[in-house]
Formats: C-alpha cells, structure tokens, sequence
C-alpha cells in the first residue's frame, strides 16, 4: 500500500510529533530487547521514518549494525540528517532507500523493529513480510512490532495524539478514522501550527491502514514456526521469536 503521498504532505508534522511518541515507547521497546544477542546479526528497522527508533536501538545496542529501511524520501532525509550527524550513527546505521520488500536486508537478523508500520502493508504484503523474516530472524532472534487500535475495521472518534513546541510555535496532532473496507480504515490525520492564539498553518490528510489482530497475526506466523506475545503496557508491542 503506498503511503508515499500521505507522507509528502504530513513529513514535516510526522518529524515534529513523533518523537513525543518515543518517549515512552523507546523505554518501553529497550525492555523488551533487553538480553538480545547483538552480535548475531543486524539489527533492522523497518519504516525508520525520521529515525527515533534506529537511534534507539543504537544506543540500546552499543556496537551493533543497524539497518534503517525508509522509502519515502522527505522522511529519509530527517534520518540520513540524524544520522549523519552523529559519528557513532554514521559509521554503524546503513539506511536503505526501499520499502521492505525491495529492500536488500541483510542475512542474518538478530534484532527487527516495525514500529506504528505494518498497517501500511496490505494482507499480502504482511504475509510476504513475515515469510522475510521467517528467512532471516536467527534462531535467538526477536521482532518487536506494534498494533494499535483499531485492530478491527471501526470507527475511532477524533483525539489528540501528541503536541511539541519549536521556537514560538506549537505544533498539533489529531487522528480519527473510519472503516474502509473489510480489513481496513481511513485514518484523518490533521495538524495545526500556533503562534499564540493565531493559526499560522492547519492541514488534514488521509492514511489508508489496514488492520488486523493480535489473533490474526499469530495465526499468520505459526505456520512459519513463529511465535508472538504481546508485551505488557499501553504501546501495543508485540514480540515475535521462533518457536
Ligand atoms: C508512522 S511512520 C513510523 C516511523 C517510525 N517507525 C517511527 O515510529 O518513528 C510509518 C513509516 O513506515 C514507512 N513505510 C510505509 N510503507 C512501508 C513499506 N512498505 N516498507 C517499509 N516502510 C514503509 C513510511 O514511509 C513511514 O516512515
């Protein structure tokens, strides 16, 4: 499913907003790879986006190879800027410009992140997604993935999801969606930048999401010879590993 231009019109938003996000569900995310063995294989995140998460599996993982997978280019960007400047990040972050089924990942995979992603991956491409890391996850290996609600086609009514204040300005963010078809919702995204009381900027946009349970994923996995778990919290991790 092509995300790509949802993206080119809410990137700057998404790079301000996200990181709001990550200050509990990095913390949350560190736990749950607590113990990994590192040094196994790569450590892949998948839609990296501006990259808070790849920063976080570098600094849970000191030394460890990171693959960040991104395929939108204004949302690359943020991250190869992140990257870039940081020594540390250069020398061990590999950032792909592909999505993860065009991306050349590495053989072996100790660690994999897809976090606030697979809803932008149809039933199809989901499947196709697992049988990768089927392939590649090594035997000790663990996935760390999120759903949120929905997980059924339903309507979610309009709430706040995150603010951040750059300079003199305010940035909002809100999301509500609607069923869209069997196994998928519209999420309306929509921003505003304050100065004060005066908008200086709002913008709404659509997201098509496909949606699926915690059931339905584990159904999908078994006859991989994977298995998940959700992990404790309100951040919708789930941790996938061989059986
Ligand atoms: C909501 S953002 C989350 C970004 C990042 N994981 C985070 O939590 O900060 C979703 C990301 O998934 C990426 N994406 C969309 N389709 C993808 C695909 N087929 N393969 C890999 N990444 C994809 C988007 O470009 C975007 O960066």
């Amino acid at each position: 499913m092509d995300s790509t231009e949802f993206y080119d019109r809410t990137g700057e938003y998404v790079a301000v907003l996200i990181p709001q996000v990550w200050r509990e569900l990095g913390p949350a995310l560190g736990k749950t790879l607590a113990g990994l063995d590192a040094t196994a294989g790569a450590l892949v995140d998948v839609g990296a986006g501006t990259g808070v998460g790849t920063a976080t599996l570098a600094a849970v993982f000191p030394g460890a190879e990171i693959v960040a997978v991104e395929p939108h280019p204004g949302l690359r960007t943020a991250l190869l800027a992140r990257i870039v400047d940081d020594e540390d990040l250069a020398r061990r972050v590999t950032v792909l410009a592909a999505d993860v089924a065009h991306a050349q990942l590495p053989e072996r995979v100790a660690g994999l992140i897809a976090m606030n992603v697979l809803g932008h991956l149809s039933a199809g491409e989901r499947r196709e997604f697992w049988a990768l890391l089927a392939e590649k996850l090594t035997p000790d290996g663990r996935a760390v993935v999120t759903i949120a609600p929905p997980t059924r086609p339903e309507p979610v009514p309009e709430a706040p999801v995150a603010r951040a204040r750059i300079g003199r300005l305010r940035y909002t963010g809100s999301a509500s969606a609607e069923p869209a078809g069997p196994d998928a919702v519209t999420w309306r995204m929509s921003y505003a930048v304050s100065d004060g009381d005066r908008r200086v900027a709002e913008l709404s946009a659509l997201d098509h999401w496909t949606v699926f349970t915690p059931g339905q994923m584990a159904d999908e996995l078994a006859p991989l010879g994977l298995r998940t778990a959700p992990v404790d919290g309100p951040h919708g991790l789930h941790v996938i590993t061989r059986r």
